[in-house]
């Protein structure tokens, strides 16, 4: 099955095809916001300036005749953004005469990091901009067994890097930083049980600009909030009784978040993996991909039920494709 996907939720607007082995063709268009963060309207712009682009070089690789289906990311995400993605792929499924499917942008994070691994029913650390989370398959559903109570780690590290002067994303320019660092000031370190907050540590890192290095600052800051997610993530291994954690989202980049986690899986004789970096970060593949899944196991989205979906949870989507034993 050949399906194409567009993922256009943020950031990275990008378009591509993938069989059910391999990515065929992917075309991408980065928003970076000249100054600031990123604004919701000049991201939707983004993406209507640019989307026929991506959608016409994906298409030229191939004979649009054999596109069995068109996939998009309904939610989460910024709004504006979203309907803008929703509208070319109704029109681009309507004009090709193939199903549309809407997808949930966290399930496809998990989906294309488990496809390049390899993986069946790992527990899933995925964590990005606006989203951290836990998660463990049960029951034809990925369910949330904790999240960020406030701010996703993404966004912390980049309005922190905001703060401190750094151009946006912040979180690899906080990682390069902490890199020149080994003296560790205490910043507040917040787990709930399964669940987790973040917004301390960015009011403590701005406060300590005013006294500390940025270098120590941003290690301080790396090893506080990245410690707390190796701890859920080794209580969600042992409740589950799992023995395979899998990174997703684009703060997963990270070298130090990834040692970090190789470490406790290792002292706990669990595996640790994470896909490249190309499939951590927002991508049109993991869109394309997740589509197939579900248009194989005969979901599809009716024209009328496509809208954007912007606070679209990942365990409202039924997950038929996953044998566990
Ligand atoms: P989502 O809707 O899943 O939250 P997103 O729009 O945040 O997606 P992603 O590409 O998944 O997009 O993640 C982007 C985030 O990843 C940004 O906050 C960016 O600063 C962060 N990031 C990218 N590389 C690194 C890195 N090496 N270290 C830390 N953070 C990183
Ligand atoms: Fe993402």
């Amino acid at each position: 099955m050949t399906v194409l996907g567009i993922e256009g939720t943020a950031w990275n607007l990008s378009a591509s095809l993938v069989d059910d082995d391999e990515v065929l063709c992917e075309a991408s268009s980065a928003y970076i916001p000249a100054s600031g963060g990123i604004h919701p309207r000049e991201a939707a712009q983004h993406v209507a300036n640019n989307i026929a682009g991506v959608i016409r070089q994906v298409l030229s690789s191939t004979d649009p005749r054999l596109i069995e289906g068109v996939a998009f990311s309904q939610g989460p995400g910024l709004g504006p953004c979203l309907r803008i993605v929703g509208t070319a792929a109704r029109a681009l499924s309507l004009r090709l005469g193939v199903p549309l499917v809407g997808v949930n942008h966290c399930v496809a994070h998990i989906e294309v990091g488990r496809w390049k691994t390899d993986l069946v029913d790992p527990i899933v650390l995925y964590v990005s901009g606006a989203n951290s989370q836990v998660l463990s398959y049960r029951q034809q559903r990925y369910r949330i067994l904790g999240e960020t109570l406030d701010i996703g780690i993404g966004n912390c590290l980049d309005k922190f890097a905001r703060s401190a002067g750094l151009p946006h994303p912040g979180g690899p320019k906080v990682e390069r930083l902490a890199q020149e660092s080994r003296n560790y000031l205490p910043m507040p370190y917040v787990v709930k049980g399964m669940d987790f907050s973040f917004s301390g540590i960015v009011t403590a890192a701005t406060e300590a600009l005013k006294s500390a290095s940025l270098e120590e600052i941003c290690y301080s800051f790396q090893e506080t909030a990245f410690s707390m997610l190796v701890e859920v993530s080794e209580r969600a291994l042992s409740q589950m009784d799992k023995s395979d954690l899998l990174l997703a989202g684009g703060v997963g980049a990270n070298a130090r978040l990834q040692e970090m986690l190789s470490v406790m899986c290792a002292q706990r004789g669990a595996r640790f993996y994470a896909p490249k970096s190309e499939y951590l970060q927002d991508n049109g593949a993991m869109i394309a991909h997740t589509g197939l899944l579900m248009l194989r196991h005969g979901i599809q989205t009716a024209i009328a039920c496509s809208g954007a979906n912007p606070s679209f949870r990942p365990d409202e989507v039924e997950v038929p494709w996953i044998e566990t034993h």
